[in-house]
């Protein structure tokens, strides 16, 4: 979709830079003069701030989300024909990230009003060749990382490591803890329209064990320890780029702010629904609102729904219309546990709608219009 010729863009990224384009411009004049473009301080400064913010000890940058998944399974020890458990409604990062080391994605259900990660569902997928649970935050929802891992310790699983897919959760916090701090490992993408977005790709890893920060510092430079020595295998280039991390750091101090106005949104959004109509959301920082995801009573509805919004000039999107295990280029190479119902259902109901932190106060007044009149 054209985002310029719509009345309210699904989301504009230029209007992040507005106030700040020249602090970056004279930020990357001065990383152009030192002549540093691989590393060096401006990647350490965020990495070091990043992890901060987290709550972790370590944070290794990336090229982007979907390397850092996949370096972060390779790191915590997932290897060809091992399982990782997976959903499979979350765009599809999982999946690549999981065949790209040759391990099967394993698929379990969701909740259906939360479209999170059934903690129940895992009882029936973990086996013997289970490595890992990828536990995703959803939407800019933290998922029941909890209740995951009572339930890996009394099927008496410690062995299988837990990770956090935090692409769409930078900020979030549950009972205190920031999503990146519940697992072994999290994996971030920077992608421009994230809470935390550059201007191109990038990713991250966090975590609080230096030896795995270390592992990770290696898979992202070929496998090596010091220059020309492989020491681990499965290594490649996946650096993140320091134009990148100056883009990132300077934004930062400003992350919770911003979530909390995407939250707000999202509240204004639930105040105005229809009969039948939810919103995936929460009231506290458990939800950052990384986007607004409305559940439609049925598909007719949601279709009624779409017609409306395109009439109207307002953006918008179906996040995500196939299920990792449906997809052609995959076909046969996960396994799915149950009959996935609900996440199937899902793919007909969802509707996401603008949610970004500059959104306009006359913008938002047609997105709330066009939900009062839905049915
Ligand atoms: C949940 C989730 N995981 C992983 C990724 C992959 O990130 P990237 O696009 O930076 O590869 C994305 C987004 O794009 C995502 O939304």
């Amino acid at each position: 979709m054209d985002q310029s010729a719509l009345v309210v863009p699904f989301n504009d990224t230029r209007r992040r830079f507005a106030a700040s384009r020249q602090v970056l411009l004279d930020a990357w004049e001065r990383l152009l003069v030192r002549g540093v473009f691989i590393g060096g301080p401006a990647v350490a400064s965020f990495e070091q701030a990043f992890a901060a913010y987290c709550g972790a000890a370590h944070c290794v940058g990336l090229g982007n989300g979907t390397d850092a998944l996949e370096i972060m399974l390779r790191a915590v020890g997932v290897g060809g024909g091992d399982e990782v458990i997976v959903v499979a409604n979350a765009g599809g990062y999982a999946t690549s990230a999981c065949l790209a080391i040759g391990a099967v994605p394993v698929y379990v259900d969701v909740n259906l009003n939360t479209c999170q990660i059934d903690p129940a569902t895992i009882d029936e997928a973990i086996g013997p060749k289970t490595k890992a649970i990828l536990a995703t935050h959803l939407y800019g929802l933290m998922c029941d990382v909890a209740e995951i891992r009572t339930r890996m310790s009394i099927l008496g699983r410690q062995d299988v490591a837990l990770v956090e897919d935090c692409a769409q959760a930078h900020g979030a916090r549950l009972n205190g803890d920031r999503a990146g701090g519940l697992g072994a490992a999290a994996a971030f993408s920077f992608y421009p329209t994230k809470n935390l977005g550059a201007v191109g790709d990038a990713g991250a890893v966090v975590c609080n064990d230096a030896e795995l920060a270390a592992r990770i510092r290696q898979l992202r430079q070929y496998g090596w320890s010091n220059k020309y020595d492989v020491v681990v295998p499965g290594g490649r280039n996946s650096r993140i780029d320091p134009f990148q991390t100056i883009v990132l750091l300077h934004q930062l101090p400003n992350l919770d702010e911003a979530n909390a106005i995407r939250r707000r949104i999202c509240g204004l959004y639930a105040d105005n629904l229809g009969a039948g109509w939810k919103l995936v959301h929460a009231d506290d920082a458990s939800f950052v609102g990384h986007l607004a995801v409305l559940i439609a009573p049925d598909a007719a509805a949601r279709s009624r729904a779409r017609d409306m919004l395109r009439r109207r000039g307002i953006g918008h999107d179906i996040h995500y219309p196939v299920l990792d295990c449906d997809q052609t280029g995959w076909r046969g190479r996960g396994r799915v546990v149950g009959d996935l119902a609900r996440s199937r259902e899902l793919t007909q109901r969802v509707l996401s709608i603008p949610c970004f932190a500059e959104l306009s106060v006359d913008e938002l007044e047609q997105v709330v219009d066009v939900l009062r009149a839905i049915r």
